[in-house]
């Protein structure tokens, strides 16, 4: 049988996308949060305090290996999804290679990212469960925005600290999320206890990280009297689980032309998207039925996977959270203002962690930041999308790899996430065409410093 000639763009109809997300857990060995005082596995009611009820369980299962999309979200889904998976055939001309190149192309709603699949769902529980509102972190303004949408759609009050590097690069992100309804605070702020005594600390330490606005966003939710819950737009289980939607609509998108691809390659910042896209890719592989090769790219100004230690760590600055068994360069590790704020985060989703570490994951690879804006303006010019520059790290390797099949001939077929669009990075992409980015990478003396800080358990 001839194989059907592959469209520029596949798309889904409504009906085949999922009902069920994948959850990863059930197939690994899934190491448990840990209560930062006793150590000992972190429990449904602990989680509780922090997260929504729904969100806590489904942050602790290890049973099933599908959860039901509740009908609600899948409604809301349906106003941006399914996302195309595109046939990169522009920049497989430009690049005059024989590998055959897909995207994933997350960007396609007002957040511009792949965040909102797991925000609507963070939401809805939160509604389902009587609660007033939610608290959160953004580092880019993506995941802000995504959650002030989802909470501005189910009529929730929502608090989001704001990474001050991010802040001032980007200030109509926060017109943006204030426009859903969201209030936005730059961090470290003066509003928490945490953002005080982390600044009393450091007085200069102004550019903020994920780390430190996380602690404040828990604090905020945790003594809110019951009112407020956290939510988080990365690393944990949960959130990999709500953005499985992403692989699952990918590998339904490519076995209707009888493709599967031989590289997967993802930007990981907290692990989500690469999570996400890999889901059910990764089934496959753990149950032996195909073996695709798995890439994670990070910036080398944050690199949690190549130069990180595997160990019990803080997800946030302030020492607030649970342990999570993770790659981490240290809660106190604050990474460079560069402009992929997305992935400025010192540690690592436990599950991408995991896989890491027992070699499911195959690679993990650094690259830097002109390289990536570089890779990101070449991408543009051709197939017209102006990436995010957290995305534009996948775009970065997605080349690399197509050009190592121009070397050897062989025709690969690459599937990278296209987690987002760059509107709101112009600033960035002007220094680079000016010339005037730089690449800060940090020394080894200062990974160490923040290194030797992990908690010994
Ligand atoms: C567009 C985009 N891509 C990727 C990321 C990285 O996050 P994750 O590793 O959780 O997918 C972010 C995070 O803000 C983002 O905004």
């Amino acid at each position: 049988m001839n194989k059907r000639e592959v469209p520029y763009k596949i798309f889904l109809t409504e009906n085949e996308m999922p009902k069920a997300w994948y959850n990863v857990c059930a197939d690994i060995k899934c190491d448990p949060l840990l209560n930062p005082a006793t150590h000992e596995p972190a429990k449904q009611e602990e989680l509780e305090a922090v997260f929504s009820s729904e969100c806590a369980r489904q942050e602790l299962n290890r049973r099933d290996d599908y959860i039901e999309i509740p009908a609600a979200v899948r409604d809301f889904y349906k106003m941006y999804r399914p996302s195309p998976l595109v046939r990169a055939y522009c920049l497989e001309k430009y690049l005059d290679t024989p590998a055959k190149i897909y995207y994933k192309f997350e960007g396609n709603n007002t957040s511009g990212s792949h965040k909102l699949n797991s925000a609507i769902a963070q939401a809805y529980y939160a509604k389902e469960q009587g609660l007033k509102g939610l608290t959160t972190e953004t580092g880019a303004g993506q995941w802000g925005t995504a959650l002030a949408m989802a909470c501005g759609y189910f009529g929730l009050d929502l608090t989001v600290y704001m990474v001050r590097c991010s802040y001032e690069q980007k200030p109509q992100r926060k017109t943006l999320m204030t426009t859903y309804g969201a209030n936005v605070i730059a961090s470290p702020s003066e509003t928490t206890e945490a953002g005080r005594r982390i600044l009393a600390a450091s007085p200069d330490y102004r550019s903020g990280s994920l780390g430190t606005a996380i602690s404040e966003a828990v604090e905020a939710a945790v003594t809110s009297g019951g009112e407020r819950r956290y939510s988080l737009g990365s690393v944990l289980n949960q959130v990999v689980l709500h953005q499985s939607v992403i692989g699952i609509e990918s590998k339904r998108a490519m076995e209707k032309y009888d493709e599967y691809p031989d590289i997967i390659i993802g930007c990981a910042g907290g692990g989500s998207n690469l999570g996400g896209l890999m889901s059910e890719f990764m089934r496959d592989r753990l149950k032996g039925k195909a073996k695709p090769y798995f890439i994670a790219v990070e910036p080398m100004s944050c690199p949690s996977l190549t130069k990180g230690v595997f160990a019990y760590d803080f997800c946030d600055t302030g020492k607030v959270t649970p342990l999570a068994k993770m790659y981490t360069l240290g809660s106190g590790f604050v990474p460079a203002p560069t402009h992929a704020g997305g992935l400025r985060y010192h540690g690592m989703s436990p599950v991408i962690s995991r896989l890491y570490h027992d070699g499911y994951i195959d690679e993990a690879r650094a690259v830097s930041q002109t390289d990536v804006f570089d890779a990101a303006v070449r991408f543009a010019r051709v197939e017209g999308i102006l990436p995010a520059p957290e995305s534009s790290h996948a775009i970065k390797v997605a080349i690399d790899e197509a050009l190592k099949c121009k070397e050897t001939g062989k025709r690969k077929t690459i599937l990278f996430g296209l987690t987002g669009t760059g509107y709101f990075d112009l600033y960035a992409y002007e220094r680079f065409l000016q010339g005037s980015m730089t690449d800060a990478l940090p020394t080894n003396e200062a990974l160490e410093r923040s290194e030797s800080d992990v908690p010994v358990v």
